[in-house]
């Protein structure tokens, strides 16, 4: 089996969470999976070994499981963007809009220099307001945003198309619905 079908079949479906008519996707039992995850790591790493990376960013709390596994994969640097408050330095935020409702991120004041590569990796791409705020971050630092990575595309929603047009990069991702 593909990987892409191996994590849809691992994928749990939730109905009705965290509001009624919303399915969610639970990825917990792609976490449970050894063989799966180790699967997951190595294909993310022939994706992105060999691209001039500087740092791997990614949001909490699902995009640190995946960011640190990549960074790690790559030898690279990570960087914690982390939901508003939770960050003990002087930090730089961004306001964005959620698939259910808003919220804010924020990122140390010195955790990323000018002129530095950094990709973006998450679980789950959605209406891309998450990626979005965490890329237009990076970019706030004179950084280059160098691409996106995702467990997972819902592609009826225009986060892949709002990344592509605004930021000038396919966004990659292993599975989609
Ligand atoms: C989820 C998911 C992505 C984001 C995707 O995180 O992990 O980060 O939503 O949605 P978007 O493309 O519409 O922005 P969430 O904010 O629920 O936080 P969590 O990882 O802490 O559960």
């Amino acid at each position: 089996m593909q990987l892409s079908d191996k994590i849809k079949h691992t994928i749990r479906d939730v109905h009705d969470y965290p509001k009624p008519g919303i399915i969610f996707k639970d990825i917990t039992p792609v976490l449970s999976d050894p063989v799966l995850m180790h699967e997951i790591a190595g294909q993310l790493k022939q994706d992105f070994q060999g691209q001039k990376l500087d740092a791997i960013a990614a949001v909490e709390a699902r995009g640190f499981i995946f960011g640190s596994i990549l960074a790690h994969e790559l030898g690279c640097r990570f960087i914690p963007i982390r939901k508003a408050g939770k960050l003990p330095y002087k930090v730089r935020r961004k306001e964005y809009d959620l698939e259910y409702g808003t919220a804010c991120i924020e990122v140390h004041e010195d955790a990323i220099q000018s002129g530095w590569r950094v990709l973006v990796q998450d679980d789950l791409l959605a209406t891309g307001g998450t990626a979005g705020a965490a890329a237009a971050l990076i970019e706030s630092f004179g950084a280059t945003v160098a691409g996106f990575s995702f467990i997972i595309n819902l592609s009826f929603l225009p986060g892949y198309s709002l990344l592509k047009e605004r930021f000038g990069v396919d966004p990659h991702f292993l599975t989609e619905y």
